[in-house]
């Protein structure tokens, strides 16, 4: 068997959508939002730097999410902040994919 936690499957998420993958599934220290966006599938911690808000549920567009509450935005592929009032990014994860199952592969620093 791969490794990594089984998420969803190839084309359950439309392009420029997310889903969130609870902390509790990905044991990690925030959920994580798994998105899918030119073409690509990636996965960021799912909390803004700035605030409380969910960036799967923000404006995701040509690999960029931006966040729902003050607009900050931030790179898909590695989490970087693209432009403020954040002024960190969040953590990238690894998507994997095995045949049409999506495999999320959350990053060591983030694992609790
Ligand atoms: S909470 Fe995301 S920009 Fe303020």
């Amino acid at each position: 068997m791969a490794e990594g936690i089984p998420v969803a499957k190839v084309g359950e998420i439309a392009e420029d959508e997310a889903i969130v993958v609870p902390r509790a599934t990905a044991g990690t220290g925030d959920d994580i939002a798994v998105f899918y966006s030119a073409g690509e599938y990636s996965a960021i911690d799912n909390t803004c730097t700035h605030e409380e808000a969910s960036l799967a549920r923000g404006w995701i567009e040509n690999g960029t999410v931006e966040c729902p509450l003050h607009a900050s935005s931030f790179c898909l592929r590695d989490g970087k902040v693209l432009g403020p009032p954040a002024q960190r990014g969040v953590t990238a994860h690894v998507i994997t994919i095995d045949g049409d199952q999506l495999l999320l592969i959350p990053d060591p620093s983030r694992l609790v």
